[in-house]
């Protein structure tokens, strides 16, 4: 099949909330000018692919995840005038951009939920889910523990509960309703044509359920194979990326047996087993997901991520892993969140300790799938633990060592930048790091340039190899000829790893970014001692793919 042009299979996704990235007009709030003129940064790092936040208008109660006008850039960050510019600065650079997509839900102050909740009649009623009693499982499949107490809410203008599967400021849309569903392809219709690269999906699981008082369990995805049927035929290089933290024998019904729906999924159960694995060197959970996660359509593709705007959720870990994970990384409670996650930076939860933010990047860059990371974790921010909830890492980006780290002008800015001794600005900037040989900046910048030369990562065939060493991750990757082979020690002290490479060139393993790591093996067999958290990737048979790959 004549797929190479899927430029999302060897993307390099970068997230970031607008709000917080730089602010332009000096009002305090991060703005579309601002980032505009952080996409030469952004670009010269390597990303390739802009996942925005929402940036809609919304009354901000949970970080734009309530959207109040879907077609409208929210006033604080600019206009849908400035949207085009700064679309057109990053078309210019070569840099795509995809946007949230939050159809789960509305926030209650969107027209639609605001008509519906006054009049019985109104054409949109129907578009939400109520009930004149509340339902007895209110308390079930509740998101934010702690936070939210219930899933059902009396509006005392509706005279009904209505359903929310998040925050009860955000009403649930029935999304089996041929209105809403066209109100859906309605509104990336819009944004496709204002030149996205596609969306990230939110809530998927719960988007496609069918929602009511006392119906069974049943899930329709159908709807995803419109989406994507819908998009495709609109902008042929649009993609749809899946928040959908789901087992992976699920998977297949996002992706779709023949690769009709979703092209990618983020990977959770990678995710979750990657921070036990970092925790414990325990590699069995981490090595299970990879492989459970391995049968997919040819055009779908997982996306790997150490740490999102949200908390990593720990929640299909067993109690006893996820309470190791705990011990290791985030033993405090005031870390911990929703009964299941931990609410810290990535920089942060490993000591700030660079060795093992470099096992931590490596492995991001090198699983198989495309890589996603979070602003600010290039540079190793970290967290603010005394703002509630998910907002202790969601603080602004830290450019410089200048008031509020050169993110606003203003005196006040949205959030505080931090401004402790170890993370604070300060500390902690992209200035700095810019001029500093070795940053863990530029050490990204030279990672993230040899990832995107390994297309054998992202296109090909993978295996996770059998070794002598339970402590070490040793994982080869084939793709028109060309193999590659990448080591991770997850463990504090040195060890030793003895594999057998079969197939042309086994013999010789290039180390790709050291000079002397080369390692020479007879019969294919290879001995190799790695220091503790260290890692390496090797080419087989050769320092270059080029000529080695089979032309198709
Ligand atoms: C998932 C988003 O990532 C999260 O930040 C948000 O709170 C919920 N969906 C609700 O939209």
């Amino acid at each position: 099949m004549a797929i190479s042009d899927l430029w999302y299979k060897n993307a390099i996704i970068y997230c970031l909330p607008v709000a917080k990235y730089m602010d332009a007009d000096g009002d305090g709030i991060g703005d579309l000018d601002g980032l505009a003129r952080r996409l030469d940064y952004l670009a010269g790092l390597g990303v390739t692919c802009l996942w925005l936040q929402p940036f809609y208008r919304s009354p901000e109660r949970d970080d734009g995840y309530d959207v109040a006008d879907y077609y409208a850039v929210n006033e604080k960050y600019g206009t849908p005038g400035r949207f085009v510019e700064f679309m057109n600065h990053a078309r210019a650079l070569g840099l795509r951009v995809i946007i949230d997509l939050v159809a789960n839900h509305t926030s209650d102050q969107h027209p639609w939920f605001q008509q519906a909740r006054r009049d019985r009649h109104a054409p949109t009623r129907d578009w939400y889910i109520w009930s004149d009693q509340r339902p007895p499982d209110h308390e079930k499949g509740i998101v934010f523990p702690g936070s939210q107490k219930t899933t059902w809410t009396y509006d005392e203008e509706a005279k009904q509960y209505y359903f929310h599967r998040f925050y009860d400021f955000q009403p649930d849309l029935n999304t089996l309703h041929p209105s809403v569903r066209d109100e859906i392809t309605r509104v990336m219709g819009y944004w496709l044509e204002l030149g996205v690269s596609g969306f990230r999906m939110d809530a998927v699981p719960f988007l496609i359920e069918r929602k009511g008082a006392g119906v069974a369990h049943e899930q329709d995805f159908e709807l995803l194979h419109e989406m994507r049927h819908f998009l495709q035929w609109r902008q042929g290089e649009a993609i749809l990326l899946a928040e959908a933290n789901v087992p992976p024998d699920e998977s297949l019904k996002y992706f779709g047996d023949r690769g009709d729906r979703l092209q990618m999924m983020l990977n959770f159960p990678v995710n979750q087993r990657l921070f036990y694995a970092m925790a414990t060197a325990d590699l069995g959970p981490l090595t299970w997901a990879l492989r459970e996660t391995y049968k997919r359509p040819p055009e779908a593709q997982w996306v790997h991520f150490l740490r999102s705007h949200d908390e990593l959720d720990l929640g299909r870990l067993s109690p006893e892993e996820r309470q190791q994970v705990f011990d290791a990384f985030a033993p405090d409670a005031s870390m911990q969140l929703y009964n299941r996650g931990i609410r810290r930076r990535l920089a942060a939860m490993l000591g700030n300790d660079r060795g093992r933010l470099e096992l931590a990047f490596s492995l991001l860059f090198s699983l198989p799938g495309t890589p996603m990371m979070l602003y600010g974790d290039e540079i190793g921010m970290g967290d603010d633990l005394s703002l509630p909830e998910r907002e202790c890492a969601r603080t602004p980006m830290q450019w410089t060592s200048e008031p509020h780290g050169g993110f606003t002008r203003s005196d006040r800015p949205i959030q505080r930048v931090i401004d402790d001794r170890t993370y604070g600005y300060k500390a902690v900037n992209v200035s700095d790091q810019r001029r500093e040989h070795n940053s863990l900046l530029n050490w990204t910048e030279r990672i993230i340039r040899m990832r995107k030369e390994c297309p054998e990562i992202s296109w090909g065939d993978f295996e996770v190899m059998a070794t002598s060493a339970s402590e070490i991750l040793a994982l080869r990757y084939d793709w028109r000829g060309a193999s590659l082979v990448t080591l991770h020690n997850f463990a504090g002290r040195r060890a030793k790893v003895v594999f057998d490479l079969k197939g042309p060139g086994g013999d010789l393993l290039v180390d790709v970014f050291n000079t002397n790591g080369d390692s020479h093996g007879r019969g294919g067999r290879h001995e190799i001692s790695l220091d503790p958290y260290a890692w390496r990737w090797f080419r087989v048979g050769s320092p270059d793919n080029a000529l080695h790959r089979a032309a198709q």
